[in-house]
């Protein structure tokens, strides 16, 4: 096991790249997908099975985590890993986006951003430096910037003030967070949905060196072509030899196509949140489990699959539970969701090592195509 953080860019294929990150806590496989665990549980999973569907790092949220059960109460309990049984690496977000998704009351200005939280009305201030600190009581493997993220579609000029900002605060989380070799503190690159500013970004995040990039502000309710627009702007201007992170993406398709584009990490809530609402992932496309047509259907989602929840449980028994509102319903989509992402990624990983990912892509697109029965 290596003692210092290293991305490790193995083959490029049709735009995708094949690679792995190594850091003390185990190694990533790239194209990675990252599981979200929100405040500590990837909701309605045991660790163990997210383990087995093929997952290397999870993802955690600062916001959720200071606020409750805060960030020192978990440093005194031996850090986030431990508390949640977890030994494989964990990347935090930094908690400027869940600040301006979650909480009330918010007030953002150079020094930081202060807010009420969502769990008990309290006042906080969060500033670059606190939340580098609160990733690092947390024992983070991959730490963020804090950023200012804003929604589209929104006014070029406020574009850019969150671009210049989210710019000096990656330089004062640099600082934060100083020298630890065996860990990584990524940039964000913003700057909406304009090339100029998203380029601005990328150069000046470039210039300092940082283990990892992440783009941010996409996905943030501007159409699909224009998130690939902005990749395609992006990623030509930051190092090849760092890793790319494309934030809080997506659907299976956004991921071959941003894949596609040279992107080597993602994280979503897709296949967990809509997992809890009833909604599968599959081979064969996307499947409503509550639609009537499955009340009857023994079958099970997919009879290829190596996860227990997709190859096992039959359509009807799967219907029943999300209809009934049973907590049994949302673990067993949820698990099925991330075996299917997963399965996704090793899919890519295993075409881009035997140079056929474009073959792959058109392949994957028309089963998706084909559509479910
Ligand atoms: N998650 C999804 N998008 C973003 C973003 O722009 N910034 C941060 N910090 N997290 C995100």
């Amino acid at each position: 096991m290596t003692d210092h953080f290293q991305f490790t860019l193995d083959k490029t294929d049709a735009g995708a790249r094949l690679g792995k990150i190594s850091m003390p806590r185990g190694e990533i496989r790239t194209p990675a997908f990252m599981p979200v665990g929100t405040v500590g549980t990837v909701k309605a999973m045991y660790l163990d099975q997210v383990r087995e569907t093929g997952a290397d790092i999870i993802l955690g949220n600062t916001y959720h985590l200071m606020l409750r059960p805060t960030a020192e109460r978990v440093a005194r309990l031996g850090g986030l890993h431990k508390l949640i049984r977890w030994e494989h690496p964990i990347l935090t977000d930094s908690g400027g986006f869940q600040v301006m998704s979650l909480s009330g009351l918010r007030k953002l200005d150079e020094q930081g951003v202060t807010f009420k939280s969502h769990v008990d009305g309290s006042l906080h201030h969060m500033s670059p430096e606190r939340s580098i600190e609160i990733q690092g009581l947390l024992g983070s493997d991959i730490q963020m910037q804090l950023d200012e993220c804003v929604a589209l579609p929104a006014e070029p000029k406020e574009i850019e003030r969150a671009m210049e900002m989210s710019l000096r605060w990656a330089e004062r989380c640099r600082v934060a967070f100083g020298e630890q070799p065996g860990k990584a503190m990524f940039g964000i690159v913003q700057g909406g949905d304009i090339p100029a500013l998203r380029i601005r970004s990328a150069e000046a995040l470039s210039q300092l060196d940082l283990k990892g990039y992440a783009i941010g502000g996409l996905a943030v309710g501007e159409p699909q072509d224009v998130m690939l627009q902005m990749l395609e702007t992006t990623l030509p201007v930051l190092p090849l030899e760092k890793p790319r992170y494309l934030m809080g993406v997506g659907t299976p398709d956004d991921i071959l196509k941003s894949v596609a584009r040279g992107i080597d990490m993602f994280d979503c809530v897709m296949p967990t949140r809509s997992g809890r609402h009833g909604l599968a992932f599959t081979r064969r496309g996307k499947v409503n489990i509550r639609n009537a047509r499955h009340a009857e259907d023994m079958r099970p989602l997919d009879e290829q699959s190596n996860c227990p929840a997709s190859r096992d449980y039959s359509r009807a028994y799967l219907h029943h539970l999300v209809r009934s509102n049973e907590a049994l319903g949302g673990m067993l989509l949820s698990w099925n969701n991330l075996a299917y992402y997963q399965e996704l990624m090793q899919g890519i990983r295993k075409a881009i090592a035997e140079g056929r990912f474009a073959d792959f892509m058109a392949e994957t697109q028309e089963e998706w195509a084909r559509g479910d029965l």
